[in-house]
């Protein structure tokens, strides 16, 4: 794939993602409506939109052909991604106050709202995703029972992949561990800091992933696939965020660098060193689209994309 095919679909893509969040958006109204403006900031700042993404391309190379399923699920997978970072940025956590090019949910909303818009943003992505089961009842149900029986047993299964991974056995569990490492005296090893990346980052792409896969009605064997294509980008992700931490710039991130040195984060960068952290990225992005290639389905754009981030500056 060449260079203009691939922006041309990497805009294509953001759109769709952009869109279909600006359809899930909650309404400003009601004595809440301080609330719902405090989600809302923190949704439409923008970002890569790189979770929507991966989900939509996975869900069409596995064949997928219905689309108001999957596109409840990107936009709930976005609002938890956001509100992973909306709670990352509070000053319990690392104390960050720029975020997407503009300053931090709770620099501008506060503390007390920075948590509460959280919540609620999780919250709210559950009840987006349950809106793809909404699909199957009724005049479905009696007209085609039996696509709606695979139907629901889809959205079912995606549901419980998005409870785990974005729970304590997924992200949140990883950003505990993250946050307990901080305050270690001793050395973090190797094996924990992976634990870390896997949990708090590789979890929710894993969950894109596999949710546009299972969506699609990949088999098991296809899932388990993805699942470990998702870790390696996921784990290389995280590298490449650290690395960014040192070597990028503000600007261009649109979040602060240096971050990770003021709260005495050990990352794979003061582990290993930046040479050694940036030869994992390429080696676990060419893994992750090497599994790629067991897919029949039309992948070009997606392996392009994951080899791309190796050297993001964003
Ligand atoms: C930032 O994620 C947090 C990490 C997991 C490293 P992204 O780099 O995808 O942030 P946005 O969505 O583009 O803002
Ligand atoms: C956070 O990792 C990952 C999340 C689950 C939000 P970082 O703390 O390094 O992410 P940034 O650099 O603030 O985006
Ligand atoms: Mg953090
Ligand atoms: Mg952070
Ligand atoms: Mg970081």
């Amino acid at each position: 794939m060449d260079t203009r095919e691939f922006e041309s679909r990497l805009k294509e893509d953001t759109e769709r993602a952009e869109a279909v969040l600006a359809r899930f958006l909650p309404k400003e109204t009601g004595c809440q409506a301080g609330l719902m403006e405090a989600m809302n900031y923190s949704l439409i700042a923008g970002g890569k939109r790189l979770r929507p993404i991966l989900m939509w391309e996975t869900y069409r190379m596995c064949g997928g052909g219905r689309d108001r399923d999957v596109e409840c699920f990107m936009a709930a997978i976005e609002m938890i991604h956001t509100y992973s970072l909306v709670h990352d940025d509070l000053p319990a956590m690392d104390n960050d106050r720029y975020r997407r090019g503009r300053e931090t949910t709770w620099c501008v909303y506060g503390d007390a709202m920075g948590i509460l818009a959280g919540d609620a943003l999780l919250n709210y992505a559950f009840e987006t995703a349950l809106g793809a089961g909404n699909n199957y009842l009724g005049k479905a149900e009696q007209e085609f029972p039996e696509a709606a029986l695979s139907g629901a047993g889809r959205v079912w299964s995606a549901l419980s992949v998005l409870a785990v991974k974005a729970g304590a056995r997924g992200m949140i569990g990883g950003q505990a561990v993250d946050v307990t490492a901080e305050k270690l005296q001793s050395d973090i090893t190797e094996r924990e800091l992976v634990f870390i990346h896997e949990h708090k980052t590789a979890a929710l792409i894993q969950a894109a992933m596999m949710i546009g896969a299972i969506l699609a009605g990949a088999s098991g064997s296809q899932v388990a696939e993805i699942e470990k294509c998702a870790y390696n980008i996921g784990i290389a992700f995280q590298i490449q965020d650290d690395i960014l931490d040192v070597t990028g710039d503000s600007r261009e991130l649109g979040k602060p660098v240096g971050s990770d040195a003021q709260n005495h984060k050990q990352t794979y960068v003061t582990l290993k060193g930046l040479e050694a952290a940036g030869s994992q990225v390429e080696a676990l992005s060419r893994e992750a689209a090497a599994i790629l290639d067991g897919f029949e389905g039309e992948h070009a754009f997606l392996k392009q994309l994951i080899l791309n981030l190796i050297h993001r500056r964003k």
